[in-house]
């Protein structure tokens, strides 16, 4: 069956080469939210997923060293200046099962709520979010796609990667 992707918004995407740069582009994205936004990372094993959600603590406040993936616990909630709410769906076997950890009770309010391996969850994730998917080039190279669902998520994503570009790069 063909998945169509019918969601539309803004969609860029960066190169990073190191994990301490997919690190700080989480940092300045996290940095320009307000709250209640929702972040659905996806990307295979070892992409840095978990890296970028740390960069999004560090941006909020959080000490990034206390940010570890939640594989075994779902949902891990780190205060700072807005909370992080950081789940990994890894181990979800049927979509149907982040109802029963009670996902939703997080989404939407003042917090943060990032979600590695998101697409586990379907469709079943509101629409009015953030999408992050990181890609595997090789060696310490990832392709980072950045899409946001509204204008809001727009503004903190070319805002936030215009700061990236320009404050990590000597060559460009
Ligand atoms: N450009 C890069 N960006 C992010 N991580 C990188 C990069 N280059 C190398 N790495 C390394 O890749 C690994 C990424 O690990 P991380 O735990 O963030 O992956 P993940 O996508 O969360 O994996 P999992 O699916 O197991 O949760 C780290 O060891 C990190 O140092
Ligand atoms: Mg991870």
């Amino acid at each position: 069956m063909q998945e169509v992707d019918t969601r539309s918004g803004y969609v860029c995407t960066v190169v990073t080469v190191s994990p301490e740069e997919t690190r700080r582009l989480g940092e300045i994205i996290g940095g320009l939210m307000t709250g209640g936004e929702l972040v659905a990372i996806n990307g295979e094993l070892g992409s840095g997923k978990t890296v970028f959600v740390k960069g999004l603590a560090c941006g909020l406040g959080i000490k990034d060293k206390d940010v570890s993936s939640p594989t075994f616990i779902f949902v891990r909630e780190y205060r700072g200046r807005l909370t992080l709410y950081h789940a990994d769906l890894y181990r979800i076997n049927r979509a149907s099962d982040i109802e029963d950890l009670g996902l939703f009770d997080f989404i939407g309010g003042e917090g943060i709520m990032a979600v590695e391996w998101a697409d586990r969850a379907g469709d079943l994730l509101p629409d009015n979010r953030i999408d992050i998917e990181l890609i595997y080039l090789g060696n310490d190279n990832r392709k980072i796609a950045l899409r946001g669902s509204t204008g809001v998520h727009e503004k903190i994503l070319r805002d936030g990667i215009a700061m990236f570009l320009s404050g990590c790069r000597d060559d460009e």
